[in-house]
């Protein structure tokens, strides 16, 4: 930690979308400096002029992804990047004494025949793989205090983990009958350009995509499996695109083991996060409006012809990326769990 007490923060991939989010959050953060953003750009860029509304707030030009490089000046590095890249720096980061929280989902999955399965790839840091903690605090907070590397949760995952974590853990719902169908703003997808999203694809239309193959379907389940008590969940996850900038809003469709009535679920979920500063409970339907820009997740639940049916609405780069992030940050440097976030 610096003499000031701050936090010393590294970016890498701060050309990222979730980084330009990152970076939005730790500008206003009190007890944090932002030391090095690091980039695989050649000439390196100044951070204002890939991101314009920095300028006059954060000037700092990138450097080269380099572990030793940062070594002694960095406590945390926020990894940016696409799947597949964090476990090969990784191992030399938390080497050199620094903390690791990945935005990717390289240390997500722990089965590494699952990552193989789902990612197309052999996980190369198995060691890592075995300690790295899920960064969703409000299932993991105690383990995420101590931990040097936080596989930070996806976006989907978040949202429908949320919602049915404690409905799970009450022993309320079947575990094998989940669907969770969800809809996301574009920038979900990153920065890089690719056709099927640009605007004139993408502007006045809604539609799913990878029915029953998307990666985020196997995240939910292996975050829900803690709470289920005999074998494992069943979760049909249904993705979609939906012509907007930001913001996921998920419906999840559940069995109640025995009849159930709306006040109870909701009471399930009051008690449950009574005392979590991002979770807030509705009375109508979740917008994804009221969450934008926000860490928080915005939840209700009805029960309709014997079926639960839950509502959870994020910010995919808040509450799904950066925020949880910083969030997960503050818990493992010991400062308040909401600093800089509200
Ligand atoms: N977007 C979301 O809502 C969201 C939510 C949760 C989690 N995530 C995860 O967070 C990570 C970043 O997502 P994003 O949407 O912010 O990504 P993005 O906007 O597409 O940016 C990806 C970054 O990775 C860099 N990069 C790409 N290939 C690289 C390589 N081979 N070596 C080094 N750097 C490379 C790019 O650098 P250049 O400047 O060189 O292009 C860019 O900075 C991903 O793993 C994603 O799945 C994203």
């Amino acid at each position: 930690m610096a003499e000031n007490n701050k936090v010393r923060v590294a970016i890498v991939g701060a050309t990222a979308y979730t980084s330009r989010e990152a970076i939005r959050w730790l500008l206003v953060h009190p007890g944090v400096d932002i030391v090095a953003l690091c980039s695989r750009r050649d000439p390196q860029p100044r951070i204002d002029e890939v991101f314009p509304e920095l300028a006059g707030r954060l000037e700092l030009r990138c450097e080269p992804i380099d572990a030793a490089a940062l070594k002694g000046r960095v406590d945390v590095v926020m990894m940016c990047l696409p799947n597949g890249l964090t476990m090969d720096l990784a191992p030399r980061l938390l080497d050199a004494g620094m903390r690791v929280i990945d935005f990717s989902a390289d240390y997500r999955l722990k089965e590494p025949a699952e990552y193989q399965q789902w990612y197309g790839k052999e996980h190369t840091d198995l060691g890592n793989l075995a300690r790295a903690v899920y960064g969703l605090p409000e299932a993991y907070r105690e383990k995420i205090r101590t931990a040097a590397l936080i596989a930070n949760p996806g976006c989907y995952p978040t949202s429908a983990a949320l919602g049915i974590i404690p409905l799970l853990r009450a022993g309320l719902i079947e575990a094998k009958d989940i669907i969770v169908d969800a809809a996301s703003g574009i920038s979900g997808a990153g920065r890089d350009p690719k056709p099927e999203h640009h605007f004139p694809e993408r502007h006045e239309t809604f539609e799913a995509y990878k029915i029953g193959e998307h990666r985020h379907m196997v995240e939910i389940e292996r975050t829900l499996d803690p709470y289920v008590r005999a074998s494992k969940s069943s979760v049909i996850f249904t993705p979609h695109l939906i012509p907007m900038e930001r913001g996921i809003l998920s419906t999840i469709y559940l069995h109640p083991r025995q009849p159930v009535s709306t006040e109870h679920v909701m009471q399930v979920f009051a008690e449950t996060y009574q005392n979590e500063p991002f979770v807030r409970l509705r009375k109508s339907p979740p917008r994804t409006g009221d969450v934008a820009r926000t860490n928080f997740c915005d939840l209700t639940a009805r029960v309709v012809k014997s079926r639960i049916i839950v509502l959870s609405a994020i910010d995919n780069m808040v509450k799904g990326a950066a925020g949880q992030a910083i969030q997960n940050m503050n818990i493992m440097f010991g400062r308040k769990e909401t600093e800089g976030l509200v």
